[in-house]
């Protein structure tokens, strides 16, 4: 960033776009029920979700992630496991609109949350328009990264719709659509592939089509 752009009012903006995505420090939330343990001597507690618009309820063991509720509880195996500690991405859904590694967080943390999956973005019959360009421009090889990286691409392209600045970015007033804004924004999705160059144009054509 030169700090010829780089002004006070910019930052300011920038700070303003990043603080409004957060959740207040503040903010009041749902707790889950403790529930009886299991037979096993389990810690147990009932969660409810909102998984793909679907509201779900769930008794699980408290040290449950996020990830595995979905695919072990729910069978929403379209969100992959990884290396199961938040260093690949393949794990990516959307959790109250923001991108999260559903490996580093435990279910019992999202009590009343909306959660989007893969399963969640579009059908077989009607695509979400990621979907489509992940088709069109070849953005994957074996497929294994692949939900998480289009979760991430969608929240992504709102985050720069909010004007969240970047570490790479030049100017706070204005985030543009730069190879190198998007690598550096889809840097936490690691494809083992190396079906870089194709995810990129996906990205850049379903954000061309936004703009
Ligand atoms: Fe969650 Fe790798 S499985 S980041
Ligand atoms: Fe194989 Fe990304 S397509 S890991």
């Amino acid at each position: 960033m030169t700090s010829d752009n780089l002004t006070r009012r910019g930052l300011l903006q920038g700070s303003a776009a990043a603080a409004a995505a957060l959740p207040s420090l503040g903010e009041a939330r749902a707790a889950p029920r403790r529930q009886p343990p299991s037979s096993k001597g389990e810690p147990m507690a009932a969660v409810e979700l909102t998984v793909n618009g679907r509201d779900v309820h769930l008794q699980i063991d408290t040290r449950t992630t996020l990830l595995d509720a979905l695919r072990e509880h729910l069978h929403l195996t379209g969100t992959k496991k990884g290396c199961d500690h938040g260093q690949c991405g393949a794990c990516t859904v959307i959790v109250e609109g923001r991108r999260i590694n559903s490996c580093l967080t435990l279910a019992v943390m999202h009590e009343g949350d909306s959660i989007t999956t893969i399963e969640g973005l579009g059908t077989p019959e009607k695509l979400h328009p990621m979907q489509r360009a992940f088709i069109t421009h070849d953005g994957y090889q074996c497929g294994y990264c692949t939900p998480g990286q289009i979760c991430s691409a969608v929240a992504m392209l709102d985050e720069l719709d909010a004007g969240i600045p970047s570490h790479v970015t030049d100017d706070l007033e204005k985030v543009d659509l730069s190879d190198a804004e998007l690598r550096e924004r889809m840097s936490g999705n690691i494809c083992r592939c190396a079906a870089y160059p194709n995810i990129i144009a996906a990205i850049r054509d379903v954000a061309g089509e936004k703009a």
